[in-house]
């Protein structure tokens, strides 16, 4: 049997949103995605069978990590565990790429970086639709973050079919630059902001509506290489998604007035001719897309409005690495 394993994932920026799940267990999605994964950012993990722990072990940026979070780690690593009838703890080791200044989550990154290792360890070999079904579980947005390039995370109905596809390479002179607005934990978790929509915004129904929409006619754009389209389509989902949250009950909003700034800005520079769009997560940071032979422009304009804030370019990324 194998002893180690180690992987290498990229994180992914949704162009169109993941927002609520049907079912909260099996992490289900209310809606299929899709999203461009990441070249500048990953997570690189390591698993290790070890008979002489007690109990999984869990170190994240060199830092062991608390009795919580390890537990979260164990109930992944069970799910592999289960399928090759074995308890053996296991000792994790992972280390983050995504800069604490970008402001970006980690999750979908560290949970397919993750997942992929375990495939390895485990000698289960999955192919990545399928791995993504497991990688779902750990977090939502990471299922899509096992391929490179533009991928959808079809909702499915069951835990079955409720996995990530690759769409296209996205080869295609595309980048994505992101403005750091604010680079704090948030005070409220995309998981909780999601159920609190779901379960209260009376704009939710027309969001599911027009993103499935979206997603149809994005896929179109995408085959087409038609990249306005694409922008025009990843910015008015991304809106859309924020604007059901103005409707829950108590409303709320991951926008701060740098953010509305931001996002001013960009449209400034797209009338002068450059072709850049944006989108933002649960987070107040703003993600543009853009060509990447004007990614370097597009970011000196940035940086001369927003000095004091990090202004990213990342690359397309590709799938997720045995290393
Ligand atoms: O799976 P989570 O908890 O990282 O939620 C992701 C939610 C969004 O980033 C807002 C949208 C998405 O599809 O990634």
């Amino acid at each position: 049997m194998k002893q180690s394993a180690k992987a290498k994932a990229h994180t992914n920026i949704a162009l169109i949103k993941y927002w609520g799940k049907k079912d909260p267990k099996l992490f289900l999605p209310m809606n299929s995605s899709l999203s461009l994964t990441l070249d500048e950012f990953y997570t690189e993990t390591s698993v290790e069978f070890n008979k002489d722990l007690e109990k999984d072990r869990f170190i994240l940026n060199n830092e062991e990590q608390s009795e919580k979070e390890t537990q979260k780690i164990s109930q992944f690593l069970n799910l592999f565990r289960q399928e090759i009838g074995c308890t053996t703890p296991i000792h994790v080791s992972s280390q983050n790429f995504v800069p604490t200044a970008a402001g970006l989550a980690s999750s979908a990154s560290a949970f397919a970086a993750l997942g992929a290792a375990m495939n390895s360890l485990t000698e289960m070999n999955m192919d990545l639709s399928t791995l993504s079904t497991y990688v779902r579980r750990g977090s939502g947005s990471a299922t899509r973050s096992l391929f490179g390039g533009f991928v959808e995370w079809q909702m499915g109905d069951c835990n079955e079919n409720s996995l990530a596809i690759a769409v296209d390479d996205a080869s295609w002179d595309i980048a994505m630059i992101t403005v750091a607005v604010n680079t704090k934990q948030k005070s409220i978790s995309s998981r909780e902001g999601m159920q609190l929509t779901v379960d209260t915004s009376s704009f939710y129904p027309s969001w599911i509506e027009s993103a499935t929409t979206d997603l149809k006619n994005i896929k179109k754009a995408i085959s087409n290489k038609d990249f306005e389209q694409v922008g025009l389509i990843t910015e008015s989902n991304g809106m859309k998604m924020h604007g059901t949250m103005l409707g829950a009950l108590p409303p709320f909003t991951y926008m701060e007035p740098l953010s509305l700034e931001v996002l001013a800005k960009v449209r400034e520079i797209r009338g002068q001719g450059w072709q850049c769009y944006f989108t933002m997560d649960a987070g107040p940071n703003v993600k543009i897309l853009c060509r990447q032979s004007e990614s370097e422009s597009i970011q000196t304009l940035l940086k001369n409005a927003f000095p004091n804030n990090p202004v990213i370019i990342s690359k397309v990324g590709g799938d997720v690495e045995l290393i």
